[in-house]
């Protein structure tokens, strides 16, 4: 059995990945410091597959913690999540943002290379092609330069996999995410949002649950059909399992070289007006909102060309935007 350390691995898309290990047959050891996400998931892991993860609380910016680790566990492959993630945030701590997202990347590779370990997922993002001059995006699209220092991190990040593959032989995967929601049928597991929500979807069902009193769409002036922005929304579970696929790929050495990087996404875009009315039908519930001024920093438009991801990860997305929204809406009244 593949044994598979999953870093973050009870965040977000971190616990839907590490299910679908599970139930593909992977050995899963967890290393999480709780400081986004809380030690109730890994209970919730082990009702939904009926096996418990390894799991170690550790700081991924202390080196010899990091260290440690790799020598008490022999590891088949990395699934790298854990990250902060904040755009807004980003902006205010750089150097916060620097050190916890470069630094433990390069910690770990540099464990990878002394024990010449191999088979390495990164999560990137949508976000390094920024306004992208052509939609649907696809892989040969320039990176742009960062918006925001979240933003910078993952191309950095990119930067630092596609160099130490070259020098050192490692074989690398990044996945660059459009935009992911929802949560697990099981309803166990889901996005946990500390404080006001960012991200649109959150904030909808909050919204829709009276937590929140209205949500604000941020512009309806964009050159859309609708004039509201558009993004490539993608059910979790979806991006859970192209991660299987992309390890897989890297473990049966179908890789064709050793750094690649592949969009995640649906192909489809969705404006946010499109989104409410999706999830009002999907909730049986009518959405307070009203139109605002544009957020810094946004962009009018991204969507997957999915094409690349289908052929050589031989992956596709399973669920629709209206089954995403409903999970994200049974999530949101569990809690
Ligand atoms: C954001 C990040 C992106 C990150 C992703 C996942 C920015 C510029 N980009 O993507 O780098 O990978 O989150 O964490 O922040 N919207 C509203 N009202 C709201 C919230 C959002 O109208 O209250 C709109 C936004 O303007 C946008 C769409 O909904 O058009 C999606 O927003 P969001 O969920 O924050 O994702 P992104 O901005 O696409």
């Amino acid at each position: 059995m593949k044994k598979i350390l999953v870093t973050g691995g009870l965040g977000f898309i971190g616990s839907h990945t590490v299910v679908e290990l599970q139930n593909s047959g992977f050995d899963v050891v967890i290393i999480d410091d709780l400081s986004k996400t809380r030690i109730s998931v890994l209970d919730k892991i082990t009702e939904i597959t009926g096996k418990k993860p390894d799991y170690h609380n550790i700081d991924l910016r202390v080196k010899n913690d990091v260290k440690n680790f790799f020598d008490n566990n022999k590891i088949d492959g990395i699934i790298h999540f854990a990250a902060f993630k904040a755009v807004g945030e980003s902006m205010h701590k750089p150097l916060d943002y620097y050190e916890n997202n470069i630094g433990s990347l390069v910690y770990i590779l540099q464990e990878m290379r002394d024990r010449k370990l191999d088979n390495f997922i990164f999560s990137s993002s949508c976000t390094v092609y920024g306004q992208a001059d052509e939609l649907p995006i696809t892989e040969n699209a320039p990176v742009k330069t960062a918006e925001s220092t979240y933003g910078n991190t993952k191309q950095i990040g990119e930067e630092i996999i596609k160099e130490t593959c070259k020098a050192h032989l490692l074989n690398a995967i990044a996945l660059r995410y459009f935009n992911p929601i929802g949560a697990h049928e099981s309803v166990k597991i889901g996005e946990l949002p500390l404080g006001v929500p960012q991200n649109l979807i959150p904030f909808v069902t909050q919204t829709a649950a009276g937590i929140r009193t209205e949500l604000s769409v941020f512009g309806n002036d964009y050159p859309t059909e609708d004039g509201t922005a558009v993004r490539d929304y993608i059910h979790v579970v979806d991006l859970a399992k192209a991660h299987i696929a992309a390890l897989q790929r890297l473990i049966n050495k179908n890789n064709k070289q050793n750094f690649e990087f592949f969009n995640v996404g649906t192909g489809t875009g969705s404006s946010v007006l499109e989104v409410i009315k999706a999830f009002e039908k999907a909730s049986g519930k009518s959405l307070n909102y009203k139109i605002v001024g544009r957020r810094e920093g946004d962009i009018t438009a991204a969507y997957a060309d999915t094409t690349i991801a289908n052929t050589e990860l031989n992956w596709k997305t399973e669920k629709t935007l209206d089954e995403a929204l409903e999970s994200a809406w049974k999530w949101q009244q569990q809690n």
